[in-house]
């Protein structure tokens, strides 16, 4: 009798879970499409936010996902090789937006996103900072990841699992320009005089042929725009069409036209499902004198908000004004032009503390030089820039 009645019933045991699976699973898949994303509170986070705005909080949870020993560093920014003092507290700061969590790059699911795609860099040595950092932390996705330097690149890498490029084209003016040398009355060149010719309406060589090769791209320029590299005796001569620009052009007047032309070349050559943007100036902190004046940066922590204005505002004439000065002119010239600004310039005017300072490498370095109070420590504050962009590409991705 027991028996009889659980016959019947034993099917319908297994039976019934797996027609609720089913069911379930049928309702799921109905209801995918609406859903955006298994992450949905972060790209409406991505949406919403500003990821520019924020602030540094101490988090002594917070590591770099790479060392000293990847092979993309550039020595005099390899600062954990270099035994650079307070490594372990400049990494410990973790920049955080005033409505939103910023995660730190999953190199795994990036590269994933990014299969078959390719991104590209264009511009200073603050740009090649930036890359490395960049290449360090998608090398801990792919060990495999093979140095590339096809297309002009000065500095790259391929990532063999995921058939993705990254890389980094050298064009400090963003313009074609060459050294001109004066010629004395017998002919001779000179050695030391002449004047540096600018074609404000030419693209560098180094990333004239890159137009349908990546997917993404970071433009920048900026840091090369002072009389420290173009000092009066051999300066910037600007040409369009072939012919020098008269009257001769001041450098900031120079820089206004190159932008004009570099931003309508990009529009014009570069095809619009490419993703751009452009990057603002990286902030220098200098303190005490230039970098040839014994400017130093031994800081120990982030500057306070308050001190921001002080150092970077320029009215106040302080070492490092140029930065936001040449802001307002690319924010001008990019405007409106679908290219994205990446206005990293707010965030890293804190960081007076995350600079290789006179932890460069090599002995004589910091006499020849001085401190290094431009470029950044690696691991560093470009990490928390790989963090942003790569969210932001992310979003751009996932909205097709
Ligand atoms: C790798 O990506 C490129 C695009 O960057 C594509 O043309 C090529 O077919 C891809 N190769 C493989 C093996 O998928
Ligand atoms: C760019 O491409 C053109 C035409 O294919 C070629 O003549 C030129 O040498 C290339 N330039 C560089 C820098 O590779
Ligand atoms: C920089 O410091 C050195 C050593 O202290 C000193 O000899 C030199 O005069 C200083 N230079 C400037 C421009 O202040």
């Amino acid at each position: 009798m027991h028996r009889k009645l659980i016959r019947p019933l034993f099917p319908w045991l297994i039976l019934l879970p797996l027609l609720i699976l089913l069911l379930y699973s049928l309702t799921a898949s109905l209801r995918a499409p609406i859903s955006p994303s298994p992450r949905p509170k972060k790209i409406s986070a991505s949406l919403t936010c500003d990821l520019f705005k924020g602030q540094w909080n101490r988090d002594p949870n917070r590591r770099p996902i790479y060392d000293e020993t990847c092979p993309f560093h550039r020595n005099a920014w390899n600062c954990l090789r270099n035994q650079r003092d307070n490594m372990g507290s400049i990494n410990s700061w973790k920049w955080v937006p005033q409505t939103c969590d910023l995660p730190q790059i999953d190199p795994f699911r990036f590269l994933d996103l990014m299969r078959n795609r390719n991104i590209g860099f264009v511009g200073d040595s603050l740009n090649e900072n930036f890359v490395t950092s960049f290449l360090c932390s998608l090398r801990v996705a792919d060990l495999g990841a093979k140095k590339w330097k096809r297309k002009g690149a000065w500095k790259g890498a391929y990532f063999p699992n995921f058939n993705v490029t990254v890389a980094y084209h050298r064009a400090v003016l963003l313009a074609k320009y060459k050294w001109q040398p004066k010629y004395s009355a017998s002919g001779d060149q000179s050695q030391s005089e002449g004047v540096y010719r600018v074609d404000v309406d030419i693209p560098a060589d180094d990333w004239a042929n890159i137009t349908n090769f990546y997917d993404v791209l970071v433009f920048n320029t900026g840091h090369w725009w002072g009389y420290d590299k173009f000092p009066k005796e051999t300066p910037l001569v600007f040409y369009r069409a072939g012919r020098p620009i008269l009257p001769a052009l001041e450098m900031l007047d120079g820089l206004k036209l190159v932008l004009k032309h570099m931003v309508s070349h990009i529009q014009k050559e570069i095809p619009r499902k490419t993703i751009k943007f452009w990057r603002l100036q990286s902030p220098r902190h200098f303190y005490g004198g230039e970098w040839n004046q014994n400017g130093s940066c031994l800081f120990n922590e982030p500057l306070q908000e308050s001190q921001l204005d002080i150092w970077f505002d320029p009215s106040n004439n302080g070492v490092n004004r140029e930065a936001r000065t040449i802001n307002r002119l690319i924010n001008e010239a990019v405007r409106d032009t679908g290219i994205e600004i990446l206005d990293l310039t707010h965030m890293s005017e804190f960081r007076a503390d995350a600079h290789p300072a006179i932890w460069l490498g090599r002995k004589d370095a910091v006499a020849v030089w001085g401190q290094d109070c431009m470029h950044w420590c690696l691991p560093g504050v470009p990490d928390t820039w790989v963090d942003i962009l790569s969210e932001l590409i992310s979003h751009h991705s996932k909205m097709g």
